[in-house]
């Protein structure tokens, strides 16, 4: 069943208080719901409920039993007629969490319960109005056996703690917020506890607390020094404090997602909280740092001011990303984090774009909400949010959200109030702005230069188009903020240039015959740019422009200039000298910012290839980047050599300094690989001396890029050392799945009897499939249709246990547009497998339906 935005009704009730009893058994878990509710319109006779998965024991109107022909409990809904205003329901329900594989709504697994409420995931709780508009005072009282679950907790201050008979406790909890049922959260089993305060700007005393599996408390300490961080960073640049005195994380080893942002309560994926040196690359630092941050800003951007309806999911998302990237971009090196947002753009979102998944940042319908936590919704809505940063200013950006929280704190609002808040703080007419919610796609800018030598004139033509998606048809011109830099002789004039319609012209007066303009600096707009210049042009913008981000940019648009000659020209192409000597500058003379000189040495990955393409051609993809490795090894071999040398001796701790040494450290190493043989002691050498996980990674990773004969011996000596902490054993399990040569197959087949593997754990079945889905396309899309087939019977026997993640994993499968008839024959044979079998979940069958729609 599809639901609509324009079908939105506001609620025909309010639930001024939700009372929640919770006697936790790990399979007989009943719940005591007492709701105070308030009706609206008194038109309105029946209330109905939500609720799924429930075994309801009793329901009370007032202080009276209903009787079973008193009320109607069939499908996912409990109604009842309703005469009065104002009356309290009392509903008692009985949920099995060991059952719960799901891991939606509360569920038990690895020895504690835990809840994952948003989006619709309370209603397997209890019967309820479980939409983001109704708001209601909670609170929360758990009873469970004191032994095996000596933390009790949920959302807002503990009030009450004692012990019952039989050796059970209670605990009771107080959210004096109003929240919606999404917010909701409750932990309790056993952990270790790693405290920490912070001091709010206005004095509150806020302790903070993560809980981890025992033994475990160690590898928190960063991620508590990132919350204080965070809250810190909030506050400076957007003036926004804690507001409870107690900030609780939990970290949980069976989780769907990152993190979930439940109100004083989050609950965080493992993976995204346990670090230390020897178990986690800089990579994971940074992803514990950015989604601490994230879980963090989303107290004001999300729970303080809420949805309306999931519809609107990027009003939080799309901001709270927004906020987190800047976060990161505050703490790090800028560049680079601009780069890697914008690789995500470039790759998965455009991908999304062109799938028959595609919708505007708003969606405007849904079957399964799950679905729609897209990198539309989140990187998308976070790139139109920048748009607004771009045209205000950051002094704009600020008034408006001032504004916005005046406005609408304690409600749950559209991302239309969000864009009117901006608008009325600034009187800046957003009128026509407002399209990037409606529309989807991807827009295509495109610069035509014409230069009028005696009038020393310069004219950019714009001109602006967006394809048809598989959603919508018609597309308008949207507004377009384009940030430019003029690479000339004497001066370099840069400014904001604001596109309003499909096309526009953009001069440029008393400049030279040399001029050459940079456009979409910082990417200024998520627009495909298409322009004619040359490898020579190219390369000046990426040796003279002062802008970082811009010299990459312009390095990846030559790399698809010498892809598409490697394509007619065969195995005969050779890369520009230009080049060889750019990169011989980089490596003797480095950037101050190493990784930003990392990046610029990369050869783009097959994602960044393949997004070029409307129909991509996996093997000459592949086969080009080993030759460009090739080619770069054999001419620069000294050079990385030297480099390599020169900055292998970084400090183990995380900082940006060292996080840049290593990234270039590792960039040599991996073109160094390609040599095979020979540089087996260079591989052999870092692995045993390495002190951090991300060089020793590093290794494996380069032994894969380069088929090195080392790999599989190193592989072994990794996973004896890392038998223990299944958050490294994923690393192993991942590296395995991405083996680019056929053994990959008897290779998965044997990870998933390992012992440590499970069908219930969506880390690992996202270790060892993801990987193989998403990071090895040539085996994935082999011609014999084993690739498909893999993943295909892997997707049947998940969906039954978790929908959420297998409607996850079947993203690529969705794309058979994008591929040759033979592979396009297969995929689709695969979708139909899909398609006809019993049982199948909304989640996966609404993707799964919509990439067989216009077969
Ligand atoms: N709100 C969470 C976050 O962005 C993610 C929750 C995802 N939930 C889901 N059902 N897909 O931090
Ligand atoms: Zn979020």
């Amino acid at each position: 069943s599809v639901k609509r935005l324009s079908d939105y009704q506001p609620p025909d009730f309010a639930i001024d208080r939700t009372d929640l009893t919770f006697e936790l058994d790990v399979d007989k878990t009943v719940v005591t719901a007492v709701l105070e509710l308030r009706r609206l319109d008194p038109q309105v006779s029946e209330l109905c409920l939500d609720g799924q998965q429930l075994q309801l024991l009793s329901l009370h109107y007032n202080d009276s039993l209903m009787a079973d022909d008193q009320f109607d409990c069939r499908g996912h809904q409990l109604r009842l007629k309703v005469s009065e205003n104002n009356f309290r329901l009392t509903i008692k329900t009985q949920i099995n969490p060991q059952a719960n594989t799901a891991l939606e709504g509360l569920y038990f697994a690895n020895g504690s319960f835990c809840t994952q409420c948003e989006a619709e995931g309370f209603r397997r709780i209890t019967y309820y109005l479980d939409r983001p508009d109704v708001l209601s005072v909670f609170s929360t009282t758990i009873i469970a056996d004191a032994a095996h679950f000596p933390y009790l907790l949920s959302n807002g201050n503990k009030v009450e703690e004692r012990p019952l008979s039989n050796g059970q406790k209670l605990v009771c909890w107080q959210d004096p917020f109003p929240k919606p049922s999404y917010l909701f959260a409750l932990v309790a089993g056993d952990f270790d506890l790693l405290r920490g305060e912070y001091l709010t700007r206005s004095g509150r005393l806020v302790g903070l607390d993560f809980f981890v599996e025992k033994g475990q408390s160690g590898k928190a300490a960063f991620a508590l020094d990132a919350l204080k961080r965070s809250m810190q960073w909030d506050e400076q640049r957007f003036g926004l404090e804690y507001d409870l005195d107690r900030y609780m994380v939990v970290a949980v080893d069976f989780f769907n997602m990152g993190a979930m942002e439940n109100k004083g309560l989050n609950v965080f994926n493992s993976k995204y909280v346990l670090v230390s040196q020897d178990t986690a690359t800089d990579t994971d630092f940074f992803n514990v740092e950015s989604i601490i941050g994230h879980e963090y800003f989303h107290n004001w951007t999300g729970n303080r001011v809420t949805c309306r309806d999931w519809f609107q999911l990027s009003l939080k998302e799309g901001l709270t990303v927004f906020r987190d990237q800047e976060f990161s971009r505050d703490m790090g090196s800028a560049t680079v984090n601009r780069i890697h947002a914008v690789q995500v753009i470039r790759t998965a979102q455009f991908a999304e774009d062109a799938s028959p998944m595609a919708h505007p940042i708003r969606p405007q319908q849904v079957m399964e909400m799950n679905n729609f936590y897209t990198v539309t919704v989140y990187d998308k809505g976070a790139e139109v949010i920048r748009m607004l940063h771009t045209l205000l200013g950051e002094a704009g950006f600020q008034a408006g959200m001032r504004l916005y929280f005046q406005r609408h704190d304690g409600q749950a609002v559209t991302c239309d109030d969000f864009v009117q808040a901006m608008q009325d703080a600034n009187h800046y007419d957003l009128t026509a702005f407002r399209l990037w919610y409606q529309q989807s796609g991807t827009p295509e800018l495109t610069v035509q230069r014409h230069y009028d030598a005696p009038n020393q004139r310069l004219t950019l033509r714009l001109s602006q188009q967006t394809p048809a998606t598989a959603d919508q048809s018609d597309k308008a011109a949207l507004v377009l903020p384009v940030r430019y830099q003029l690479l000339d002789t004497t001066c370099s004039p840069s400014g904001l240039f604001v596109m309003q319609k499909s096309s526009d012209t953009l001069v440029f007066d008393g400049v030279s015959a040399q001029a050459l303009p940079v456009l979409l600096e910082d990417f200024s707009a998520p627009v495909r740019l298409k322009h004619d210049y040359t490898e020579q042009e190219l390369l000046r913008i990426a040796k003279e422009a002062a802008n970082g981000f811009a010299r990459w940019d312009a390095l990846q648009s030559c790399w698809l200039l010498w892809l598409q000659q490697t394509m007619e020209q065969a195995s005969d192409f050779v890369l520009p000298d230009a080049l060889f000597e750019l990169y011989q500058q980089l490596l003797s003379q480095p950037l101050d910012d190493k990784a930003l000189t990392a990046e610029l040495l990369k050869v783009p990955d097959y994602g960044v290839f393949a997004e070029s393409f409307q129909q991509i051609p996996v093997h000459a993809i592949l086969s080009a980047i080993d030759s460009f490795r090739q080619q770069i090894c054999q001419r620069l071999a000294p050079e990385l050599q030297s480099c390599y040398q020169q900055h292998s001796a970084a400090a183990v701790d995380y900082n940006e300094a060292n996080v840049g040494l290593r990234a270039l450290k590792n960039r040599c190493l991996d073109y160094l690989a390609v040599q095979g043989q020979s540089s087996e002691s260079l591989l052999q050498q870092q692995y045993g001396a390495a002190n951090n996980m991300t060089d020793k990674l590093a290794v494996l990773k380069a032994c894969l890029n380069s088929s090195h004969p080392a790999f599989l011996s190193l592989m072994q000596q990794f996973a004896n050392e890392w038998q223990h902490d299944v958050l490294v054993l994923d690393k192993w399990f991942s590296l395995h799945a991405a083996n680019p040569t056929i053994a990959v197959f008897e290779q998965i087949s044997l990870l998933c009897q390992h012992p440590k593997f499970s069908w219930q754990n969506p880390n690992r079945v996202r270790a060892v499939f993801h990987a193989f889905a998403m990071q090895n396309p040539g085996q994935f899309h082999r011609l014999d249709g084993r690739g498909y087939q893999l993943l295909t019977d892997t997707l049947l026997k998940l969906d039954p246990i978790n929908p959420q993640v297998a409607a996850r994993l079947v993203t690529p499968l969705l794309s058979w547009q994008r591929f040759d008839s033979k592979r396009q024959a297969l995929m689709k044979e695969a979708l139909h497998r899909l398609s006809s079998q019993q049982g199948i979940s909304d989640d996966l069958y609404e993707k799964v339906s919509k990439a067989l729609a216009n077969e």
